[in-house]
C-alpha cells in the first residue's frame, strides 16, 4: 500500500517579532519539535482526516488536590485550537483540488504534532506545509521546495487572512530565516539550545471563554501595537531602531558564539517588547523567574500576548548552566517546557509501497 510521510519542524523567533511588521530586521530558527502528516489509501473515495496534538491533548493530575478529596485526573484538551488546526487542512485540500485537480481516490490524512497550538510556535504553517507536500506527492502532482512552500503560505493566506512569509519559509526548509523589508533570506548559523515555556494551552484553569477567539490573538495584538505607534510616533521609531540595532548585534554574537553577549540581547529584545505592550503577567513573570535563577538570556518570542487573552503566549530562554532549575521553576508556573535545539532540518518527505 502506498504511504506518504511528509514533517516540518517548528520555529520561534529570537530576535525582532512585531517591529519586523514595519520593515525592521527579524531572525527566526526551527527547533525540533516537528509536526508529521501521514497520507495512505482509504477503501471508500473522500478525505479521512485525524489529528494527535501530543502537547494539547492528555491527563493531568493536581498534585496539591491529591491530598484532599479530589484525585480526580483529569483531561485537559484544547480542543478549539485543534478545530482551527483542522481548518488549515481543509484548506489544504480545497486549495490542492481547485489548483491540481487532486483526490480522485479516497485517503487518510492523519496528523501527529508535537507542536503546541496558538503558542507562536508556526503550527499552523507546519499544517498547511506539511498537508500540501504529503497529498501532491501520494497524488503524483509535479512539486519542489519552493512550490512547496507558495501554496502552502497560499493557504495560510486563504484561511487566516494575513500571514508573514517566516512561518512557511522556516517549515519547509528549515534552519534559520533573516527578514528584511519582508524579504526571506537563509543565513547559516550555529545550532542553539534553547527552553520555550509556553503558557496557557493546556492549562485548565484557563477560562477560554473569557479570553475569545484565540485564533485571532495575533492580529489583536498587532493591532494594539500599530495603535500605540500612532499614538506615539516618534517613540515608536525610536523602538524600531534598537529593535534592529538589537538583531544585527545578535547575528554578530550567534557567529562569534558569544552566549553571554546573546543573552544580554535576548533580556534587551524582550524589554522593548514589554515597552510596546504585548508582555502580560503571566509572561513577564516566566521570564523574570528564568531571569533571577541565573539564565543568559530570556524573552517573549512570537505575538506575545495581554492579559485580556488569557495571558497566553510563549517564552524562550537561553538557560546557560542553570537548565533543571529554570526549567523547574516555569513549570511551577504551569507553562509546558520543552528543551530544543534550533536550525533544524526542514520538510523531509519519504515514500513506501
Ligand atoms: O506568534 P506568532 O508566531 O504568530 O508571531 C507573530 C509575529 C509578528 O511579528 C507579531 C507578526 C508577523 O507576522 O511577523
Amino acid at each position: 500500500m502506498k504511504k506518504v510521510r511528509a514533517s516540518v519542524p517548528a520555529k520561534v523567533i529570537l530576535f525582532g517579532e512585531h517591529f519586523v511588521v514595519y520593515g525592521t530586521r527579524a531572525l527566526a530558527t526551527a527547533i525540533d519539535r516537528r509536526l508529521t502528516v501521514d497520507v495512505t489509501a482509504r477503501a471508500k473515495s473522500g478525505y479521512h482526516v485525524t489529528i494527535e496534538n501530543i502537547p494539547t491533548f492528555g491527563l493531568e493530575l493536581d498534585l496539591e488536590a491529591r491530598k484532599g478529596a479530589d484525585q480526580t485526573i483529569q483531561p485537559y484538551k484544547d480542543y478549539g485550537s485543534a478545530a482551527q488546526a483542522l481548518s488549515y487542512v481543509t484548506g489544504a485540500i480545497e486549495y490542492l483540488e481547485e489548483r491540481y485537480g487532486i483526490g480522485d481516490e479516497g485517503v487518510h490524512v492523519a496528523i501527529t504534532s508535537g507542536i503546541p497550538l496558538s503558542a507562536g510556535l508556526g503550527s499552523s504553517a507546519a499544517t498547511c506545509v506539511a498537508t500540501v507536500a504529503a497529498l501532491t506527492e501520494y497524488f503524483g502532482v509535479r512539486n519542489d521546495l519552493e512550490r512547496i512552500r507558495s501554496d502552502a503560505h497560499a493557504v495560510e493566506l486563504r484561511v487566516q487572512g494575513a500571514a508573514s512569509p517566516i512561518d512557511t519559509a522556516i517549515a519547509t526548509h528549515g534552519g534559520y530565516v533573516l527578514v528584511e523589508q519582508g524579504a526571506v533570506q537563509h543565513v547559516q548559523l550555529p545550532e542553539l539550545r534553547l527552553l520555550v515555556g509556553c503558557m496557557g494551552s493546556i492549562s485548565l484553569s484557563m477560562d477560554t471563554a473569557k479570553a475569545g477567539d484565540l485564533s485571532l490573538k495575533t492580529k489583536a495584538l498587532i493591532a494594539g501595537v500599530r495603535a500605540r505607534k500612532e499614538q506615539f510616533p516618534a517613540f515608536f521609531e525610536a523602538v524600531c531602531n534598537a529593535a534592529e540595532e538589537l538583531t544585527t548585534e545578535a547575528i554578530q554574537a550567534l557567529e562569534a558564539d558569544d552566549a553571554v553577549k546573546l543573552g544580554t540581547l535576548l533580556n534587551s529584545n524582550h524589554g522593548l517588547l514589554d515597552a510596546i505592550g504585548v508582555v502580560p503577567r503571566r509572561l513577564s513573570s516566566l521570564v523574570k523567574s528564568a531571569q533571577s535563577l541565573g539564565a543568559l538570556g530570556a524573552k517573549v518570542t512570537g505575538a506575545g500576548g495581554s492579559d485580556e487573552l488569557g495571558g497566553i503566549g510563549s517564552v524562550l530562554v537561553l538557560p546557560g548552566r542553570h537548565e533543571e532549575q529554570i526549567r523547574a521553576a516555569m513549570e511551577l508556573e504551569g507553562a509546558l517546557v520543552m528543551p530544543v535545539r534550533t536550525g533544524g532540518e526542514g520538510l523531509k518527505v519519504e515514500t513506501s509501497g
